[in-house]
């Protein structure tokens, strides 16, 4: 009796045991299961999963062109993936110069950034060509070249051999001259000053054709280096001359519209290739549309900046290129095409010719 009341005890026990053990395999099963098909608390908790965090740095000023773009992008990309990512804008130069971004960009210590093309001819000498002088003759012409297999196309593909991928062209626009204590009108008015230039051997060629000394400099140090007289002027966009200052430490500009600044808005490679399919398709939408939005609105922007400019009233003249000035311009600066043809490729010169 006592042996059959044991036994009893021990079929109740295994029996429990196994429906414990059923249980413990279910809730692990629901554990396993993709939040999207549980319908229940698990799917709240992938809801909660920390957004992919894309660091975007750049150099300029939010009231710029580039500056509203990142973040138009920003709030765009959030919106589309559903907050599937965390875009951190980082604008003036507070986290790297565009030199340094490069190499940031490659070891993926920020996620996307904007250089201007001139600065990525560090890596590959023919991003120089958008800054050939005068190469670019109206907003129309640029986007051409930007779009074009024979430029924009083979650029673009050179980036893959260093751990990059360009995802697009931004705008922002043409360049003008600002001097300290002359106007510039001819081409003898440079002689001897010295001009800041991005780092781009087509740049400094330019300012030497005009016999002027190029200095290269990050855009972060050009204000103070105007204000110290450690440099006598300088080339940018209206929006990028107003945005920093740079009108109130020169006293002469001349509206040439000589050369362009665009950006190249570029990612880490495997950084890319790895995001899921979703928030890739997503962020592009986002990218899309922004490119599309400063292509729009950047023309009116540095409109506005000059404007701005024109109502501080603190230069002493804005000198705007006669057709003349422009011819004589236009003869000193040729030679700089003819320089290049080696480094730069006689068949992307010849591209970027053909726009004039
Ligand atoms: C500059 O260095 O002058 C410009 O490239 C800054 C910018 O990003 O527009």
């Amino acid at each position: 009796m006592k042996a059959r009341k044991f036994l009893v005890l021990l079929l109740v026990m295994a029996l429990l045991g196994s429906l414990v053990a059923g249980c413990g395999a279910r809730s692990e099963q629901a554990a396993d299961k993709p939040a999207e098909s549980s319908g229940d608390s698990s799917g709240d908790t992938a809801a909660k999963a920390e957004p992919i965090v894309i660091k975007f740095s750049h150099v300029v000023a939010e009231n710029t062109p580039k500056g509203q773009a990142a973040i138009m992008f920003e709030e765009k990309a959030e919106e589309y993936t559903d907050g599937k990512v965390d875009i951190q804008v980082f604008p003036n130069t507070q986290l790297y110069n565009d030199d340094d971004v490069i190499a940031a960009i490659q070891q993926n210590s920020v996620q996307m950034a904007a250089p201007a093309t001139s600065k990525v001819s560090k890596l590959f000498p023919e991003w120089t060509i958008f800054d050939f002088p005068f190469a670019l003759p109206s907003i129309e012409k640029v986007q051409e070249a930007m779009e074009s297999e024979e430029i924009g196309g083979k650029l673009f593909n050179m980036l893959k051999d260093k751990q990059m991928l360009g995802l697009a062209m931004w705008d922002n626009g043409f360049k003008q001259m600002t001097l300290d204590d002359r106007p510039l009108y001819m081409p003898e008015d440079f002689e001897g000053k010295s001009f800041r230039v991005m780092s781009s051997k087509v740049l400094e060629a330019q300012f030497k054709a005009l016999n002027a000394n190029p200095t290269p400099m990050a855009f972060s140090e050009v204000y103070s280096a105007l204000e110290q007289g450690v440099i006598d002027g300088q080339e940018n966009t209206l929006s990028n001359i107003y945005s920093k200052k740079f009108h109130e430490v020169q006293e002469y500009m001349t509206l040439s519209n000589h050369g362009y600044i665009g950006y190249a808005v570029i990612t880490n490679s495997e950084f890319w290739e790895g995001l899921p399919a979703d928030v890739r398709e997503g962020v592009e939408k986002a990218l899309d549309e922004t490119t599309q939005w400063v292509r729009d609105n950047g023309e009116r922007l540095n409109q506005e900046a000059l404007d701005n400019i024109k109502a501080d009233n603190t230069l002493t003249e804005i000198h705007e290129l006669t057709a003349e000035e422009k011819k004589a311009w236009m003869e000193a600066t040729n030679p700089v095409y003819d320089m290049f043809e080696e480094e730069v490729g006689a068949d992307l010169i010849n591209a970027i010719k053909a726009l004039r």
